[in-house]
């Protein structure tokens, strides 16, 4: 494929973009132009990166992605009135979903939304009370995702709880979807792209990707902490550590 092939591609140059110093995890990305009217760089992490590279070979676009050293550079095709997010192929669709969450580094700081589960359920003897609480800091804490909540078990299996977003699955069995899968394994799910998750649930059809966080009681699985994004590759290991201190804390509560 050519790269005169992927016209339908658009996307947004914003105008806030900047150039971020290099981090270790980090690579520095730098859009050009093709009519060389403007850059754009931005910064990212790898999990990003290597899904652009995913996508980047899936379609055969090989010719559109130069790599040097650590830098990338990417020069697209793109009609100078094609702006926005305007529906198109599939790589141009998958390619606007990533870029939509990088053009800046996004780094929550999970050390202060975990700080603040603490002081507004310290001394809190509602468990119901602080679990919504804790669903409700979480959803309007973190951007770019679309429903944040608990499932806990009761009589082995999973049932909904305090959550923010769309109305949801109500009984999840331990081993089905992300949530299942998480407790079974007892370990967290972190999930680049749901519909290539085998047996996903789709409670909200704008979920892209998600990440499951176990949450447990005297040593065996009390429930979860899910949270779900409308992009693909929202949730990083970063987002991992910085959930996992949370759901510690919220253990304390439990
Ligand atoms: N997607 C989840 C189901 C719960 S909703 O996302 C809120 C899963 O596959 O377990």
């Amino acid at each position: 494929m050519e790269t005169k092939d992927i016209k339908t591609f658009s996307f947004k140059v914003l105008g806030s973009l900047y150039r971020a110093e290099k981090e270790e995890d980090c690579y520095l990305v730098q859009i050009k132009r093709k009519d060389e009217s403007g850059t754009a760089e931005f910064k990212t992490a790898l999990p990003f990166i290597d899904a652009l590279f995913d996508i980047i070979h899936n379609y055969g676009l090989e010719n559109i992605g130069k790599i040097n050293g650590s830098e990338l550079s990417i020069e697209l095709d793109f009609n100078a009135s094609d702006t926005g997010t305007k529906p198109g192929g599939g790589a141009a669709n998958e390619i606007i979903n990533i870029f939509s969450v990088i053009h800046r580094v996004y780094r929550p700081d999970y050390k202060d939304m975990t700080q603040r589960l603490k002081a507004l359920t310290d001394g809190i003897p509602h468990f119901t009370a602080n679990a919504a609480n804790a669903a409700a800091i979480v959803f309007n804490t973190l951007e770019y995702i679309n429903w944040a909540g608990f499932y806990f078990m009761e009589n082995g299996k999973l049932v909904l709880n305090a959550f923010q977003g769309k109305p949801a699955c109500i009984e999840i069995a331990v081993g089905r979807g992300v949530c299942g899968t998480a407790v079974a394994k007892d370990e967290i799910q972190l999930v680049y792209d749901v519909h290539k998750f085998p047996g996903h649930i789709a409670c909200d059809p704008d979920s892209r990707s998600e990440i499951v966080i176990p949450i447990h009681k005297n040593g065996a699985v009390f429930g979860v902490l899910d949270i779900d994004a409308p992009y693909t590759y929202r949730f990083t290991e970063y987002d991992a550590e910085g959930l996992t201190d949370f759901v510690q804390e919220f253990e304390r509560i439990i």
